[in-house]
């Protein structure tokens, strides 16, 4: 490491400390939610490669570090973005990669020190239906092992559409009333968000994007009505736990009206 490169670390240690402290003495956000971007922008732009599968591979070692982030912030829920709906008509040798990744991400939690020590509850959230049964029993052998957890909370969206959600929540209510269990006149706001996948936490204080892209693409409409949106320019491979506070601490300076 040249002298420029030791004294530009320094500076961005010291800044990230301070950035910290700042964020530690603010409300931390009960629920971050993460739309993962950039992965194969990555990899070409960064990695100089066409190999998309190493942007996915550097993304999903991410996931990783942004857990320990949450756990040091003591975040209590983090709900990420890793495979939508849509996702599923790229193509085939994509497709069976991600989900490899995932299926490994879910077995590695699994055996995961910090998720038993801390008491982490992992779940998947989407449509179970479409999920292949490779990822069904990765999913299962995580849930089921921390299915007792309290303490904090972490959604892995994985064919996961928002629309589709709400869709299924309806029908569930639909046959509620068909049955006669409940009144249409019953029906109010906490019906939808009860038959929601997240219906047991709280709403996203915070939701942030990656890579620049201006969307939600379809994540937790219903639960983002009141959520914070924070996009940033960086790929996903490349955001840094400084990204992250500079997400939270503009989710802090920001005074949450709810329109009034
Ligand atoms: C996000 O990165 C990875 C997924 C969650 C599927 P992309 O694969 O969308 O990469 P870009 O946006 O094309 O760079
Ligand atoms: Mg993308």
């Amino acid at each position: 490491m040249g002298f420029t490169d030791f004294v530009s670390n320094a500076t961005y240690d010291l800044y990230e400390a301070k950035l910290e402290k700042e964020v530690l003495e603010g409300q931390m956000p009960k629920h971050v939610a993460i739309i993962m971007d950039g992965n194969r922008r990555y990899a070409k732009d960064v990695l100089k490669t066409d190999d998309t599968s190493e942007g996915h591979r550097r993304g999903k070692d991410k996931v990783e570090e942004v857990l320990n982030w949450c756990l040091k912030l003591n975040i209590r829920v983090l709900t990420i973005y890793a495979l939508s709906t849509e996702n599923f008509s790229r193509e085939d040798s994509e497709v069976d990669y991600l989900l490899k990744l995932i299926i490994e991400t879910m077995y590695e939690l699994a055996d995961d020190e910090r998720v038993h020590k801390n008491r982490i509850h992992v779940r998947m959230i989407g449509d179970r239906e479409l999920a292949p049964e490779q990822l069904m029993d990765a999913v299962k052998c995580v849930e089921e092992r921390t299915k007792d957890y309290e303490n904090y909370r972490f959604n892995i969206a994985v064919a996961y559409g928002g629309r589709q959600e709400i869709v299924s929540a309806v029908k569930e209510v639909a046959r509620k009333v068909k049955d006669g269990s409940i009144d249409i006149s019953d029906i109010d706001e906490s019906s939808i968000s009860g038959h929601l996948y997240t219906s047991d936490d709280p709403d996203p204080d915070l939701v942030l994007r990656t890579s620049g892209e201006l969307r939600l693409s379809n994540f937790l409409i219903w639960q983002l009505a009141y959520s914070e949106l924070y996009f940033t320019d960086v790929y996903w491979p490349g955001f840094r736990y400084i990204d992250f506070l500079r997400a939270i601490r503009s989710y802090q300076q920001r005074s949450r009206r709810y329109g009034t």
